[in-house]
């Protein structure tokens, strides 16, 4: 079994590091944040990530994980030296290599002789080549290995994935990357890394691309009065067509897809191609949140407009309590703009919290600590985020609290009959 250094422990270092552990390697994950590494040493993982919680505690009880402050101290004596770290959006669309570069040239010093750095966060084409130039280490080895996890499912896209990505000029280093994941039942694909780096853009980019296609099909089933499930379910038999990322919503968001998407763009602009087709997927996304927030606008009976409208969910899907690019917050930001008031509730987004005010310091809504506190008196009710719960709401008793009697499900979760035997209208995306 191999020892790994995770430099960075956001949910793509904390799941890997934790992952690698319950795989049998000896891990130790490092982070700056002194106030987060403590936490974790006590198995207090700090985000909602489904099964991450026992892995991390696992790891801690068997002695295979350890945290610690600082990426020197994890990197000095492991074999495999994962990069985590964020790669945000930089004002001209590209990404900003600034933590790629600054992990890079901390631990450069305390690599141990023919040991392996891996550049694990989603990093530009052509990052292999900066991190091996930063390091200045001719005797190790720079390998691209790009993750595809999925927020809220991180634990089992790891452990089962569908395919994993090594990208290396050094034959040797990839076979030792990939012995890593010899107890995954997965294929394991060895390219060069420029090519494994743009596997991670394109895939991304291509389910981005997917669900503005999905989403505006349904815009088309709307005009033509189709439904959009059929038609998605019609389709989805086709084995070319696949069944997944078939759902019509609100609009596409979180971390990945609007930044990597835009990041594409922009290395396809920096290479010399115009890659307009990836421009008009994220206009037609910002027309589906157009398209979702004046639908709630219109739900709004005129006379009714003094009335709040009660959202249901905040975070940018369910099983996440990430509010990063948020189509919900970006479709509240909206319907708030035409001088709306919102009441919200998300099951991930406590009343006291204040990250809502941290990432969306301009969104002016109240975040209350139930659906009913937020539907009591509402002109409209809007779902958002299609968490599970919202499939039990008692809709009599909506009906006797609210004021007004429109349904919005931006994500097609209600089997519509139900709102509407209680007496509500109900629309959906697409049907
Ligand atoms: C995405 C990719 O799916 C992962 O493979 C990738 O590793 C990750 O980005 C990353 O680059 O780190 P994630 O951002 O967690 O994962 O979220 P997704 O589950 O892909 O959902 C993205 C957005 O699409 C959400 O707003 C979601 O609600 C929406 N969506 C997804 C739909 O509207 N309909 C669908 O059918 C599926």
């Amino acid at each position: 079994m191999a020892s790994i250094a995770i430099i960075g422990t956001g949910y793509v270092g904390l799941t890997t590091g934790a992952c690698f552990s319950h795989l049998g390697h000896d891990v130790i994950c490092a982070d700056i944040d002194e106030a987060k590494v403590a936490r974790l040493q006590a198995g207090d993982v700090p985000i909602v990530e489904k099964g991450l919680d026992r892995l991390v505690d696992e790891g801690i009880r068997s002695g295979k994980l350890h945290f610690v402050v600082g990426a020197e101290s994890a990197s000095k004596e492991a074999e495999f030296h994962y990069l985590c770290v964020p790669t945000p959006q930089g004002d001209d669309g590209a990404a900003d290599l600034s933590y790629l570069e600054t992990a890079a040239s901390q631990i450069s010093h305390v690599l141990p002789n023919n040991s392996v750095v891996v550049n694990k966060s989603t990093v530009p084409v052509g990052s292999t080549r900066v991190v091996a130039r930063v390091l200045g280490r001719s005797d190790v080895a720079v390998v691209s290995n790009p993750e595809f996890l999925r927020e809220g499912t991180a634990v089992a896209d790891f452990l089962q994935p569908d395919r994993v990505v090594i990208g290396s000029r050094d034959q040797e280093a990839a076979i030792r990357v990939a012995a890593l994941y010899s107890r995954i039942a997965a294929p394991i694909m060895v390219t060069d890394p420029v090519s494994a780096e743009t596997i991670k853009y394109a895939s991304n980019a291509f389910l981005a691309s997917k669900l503005s296609f999905v989403n505006a099909i349904a815009t088309l089933c709307e005009a033509v009065g189709a439904d959009v499930n059929d038609v998605v379910l019609g389709m989805g038999y086709d084995s070319r067509i696949g069944r997944e990322f078939l759902r019509p919503g609100p609009g596409w968001g979180g971390s990945c897809f609007p930044k990597d998407t835009r990041a594409l763009a922009k290395i396809a602009q920096d290479a010399g191609y115009d890659f307009r087709f990836l421009n008009e997927v994220l206009q037609v996304n910002a027309d589906q949140f157009d398209r979702t927030a004046q639908k709630i606008i219109d739900s709004v009976d005129p006379g009714l407009a003094d009335n709040h409208i009660a959202a249901l969910g905040l975070t940018f899907k369910a099983g996440t309590d990430d509010l990063r690019d948020s189509p919900a917050v970006e479709v509240l930001e909206r319907v708030v703009g035409a001088g709306m008031q919102v009441k919200a509730y998300d099951p991930a987004v406590l009343v006291d919290d204040n990250r809502l005010a941290i990432v969306h310091p301009d969104l002016d809504i109240e975040v209350v600590s139930d659906p009913y506190a937020a539907a009591e008196g509402a002109a409209s009710l809007v779902i958002l985020t299609e968490w599970d719960e919202f499939t039990w709401l008692d809709f009599d008793k909506l009906r006797e609290i609210m004021i007004g009697k429109n349904i919005v499900d931006a994500r097609n979760l209600l089997d519509p009959s139900i709102p509407r035997r209680r007496g509500f209208n109900y629309r959906g995306v697409g049907r």
